[in-house]
């Protein structure tokens, strides 16, 4: 049994950005523009996970990051699991602890792991053998999000350092902020928070973020307008008046983009509320919006991730996809490609 904290990242498990330097965020960031480039062309599968074997195992809903691991674990040529919560025997009373346990004992590779209780993924990752990743952990963190955010604005912007970055909307509840917040100050970026007081965190002054109750102001001069999703779903009573009112004062309309930067770019982690914290044609503006890149850039970072960690896992280096031999040739399982 491994008694392993978010301090092991990236070597074992990846439970979160915390912890994580700005060298293991430029190291993940670089091979994942690798696999950007081979998610790019006709073969895009490789077999450098080949032997090994990925559950994906999902507690909650989800539709980019749970797709997204099943296809970058299958480009990598591991063998992939799915399972949901509703469909296993935690739904006839097993716990957390003896579903890792079983699922342990079957010697998988990497198991990765959304849950809706902060703290969930780290307190299984302690029962596991394998490589654990959080694919999100209640209002936690969700680091694959925060890393593949910062990959869509390092190659549209050419860095991180240095930017302005406003996050906006509901933050309580928002592990993709958590986790963004941590990235994005790691990697020398100014972060500011927009949100009515009942939307904010006591803790987010701490992380070190300006923090507006007013879009027109937290919005003026920035270079990236992150918006994120309205999460009713952990709310217990009413932390808005209505959702038209929070549009009115919340949600990203072209007055209030108009504070921003001129090519400052707009960014939601999905899946979006429109006419609810962002318009609809500005979420489909094809110069400003980068949404669907996010969701490109998701797969080549959650490849890097897991290239990473079964290598880092078997003390070999990341191979990537440029040495990597291409599906079909042989390739035997964590050998180091010359
Ligand atoms: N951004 C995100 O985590 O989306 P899903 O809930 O669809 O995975």
């Amino acid at each position: 049994m491994n008694e392993l904290t978010s301090n092991d990242l990236p070597f074992r498990h990846l439970l979160g950005i915390e912890g994580l330097s700005p060298d293991d965020i430029t190291e993940i960031l670089d091979l994942s523009d690798q696999y950007v480039a081979q998610n790019r062309q006709v073969d895009k599968k490789r077999s450098i996970l080949g032997g090994r074997t990925q559950i994906n195992l999902f507690f909650e809903t989800s539709t980019r990051t749970r797709t997204s691991f099943e296809l970058a674990g299958k480009r990598l040529g591991a063998d992939v699991i799915n399972m949901s919560a509703t469909a296993s025997a935690i739904k006839k009373g097993e716990t957390l602890i003896d579903t890792a346990a079983t699922l342990n004992a079957m010697h998988p590779d990497a198991l990765v792991v959304r849950h809706p209780h902060s703290g969930a993924v780290a307190l299984l990752s302690q029962k596991m053998d394998c490589s654990v990743i959080n694919a999100g952990d209640g209002s936690h963190e969700h680091p694959t999000q925060a890393l593949l955010d910062a990959l869509t604005i390092r190659r549209r912007l050419g860095h991180l350092h240095g930017l302005t970055v406003a996050i906006c909307g509901d933050i309580l509840h928002s592990r993709v902020a958590r986790s963004n917040i941590m990235l994005l100050s790691i990697m020398g970026a100014h972060v500011r928070a927009i949100a009515p007081p009942t939307l904010l965190p006591g803790a987010v002054e701490r992380m070190g973020v300006e923090i507006f109750h007013n879009m027109a102001e937290g919005l003026k001069d920035v270079d990236i307008v992150m918006m994120l999703r309205l999460q009713n779903e952990r709310m217990n009573g009413a932390y808005v008046p209505s959702t038209r009112e929070y549009y009115h004062f919340y949600g990203l309309d072209q007055a209030k983009l108009a504070k921003a930067k001129p090519e400052a770019l707009i960014m939601h982690p999905g899946p979006m509320n429109r006419g609810v914290e962002i318009d609809s044609d500005l979420a489909d503006d094809i110069n400003r919006s980068v949404i669907r890149e996010q969701v490109e850039m998701g797969v080549a970072v959650r490849m890097a991730v897991l290239d990473l960690l079964s290598r880092r896992s078997t003390n070999q280096p990341p191979v990537g996809p440029e040495e990597a031999a291409p599906n079909g040739r042989p390739e035997g399982p964590g050998e180091a490609a010359s």
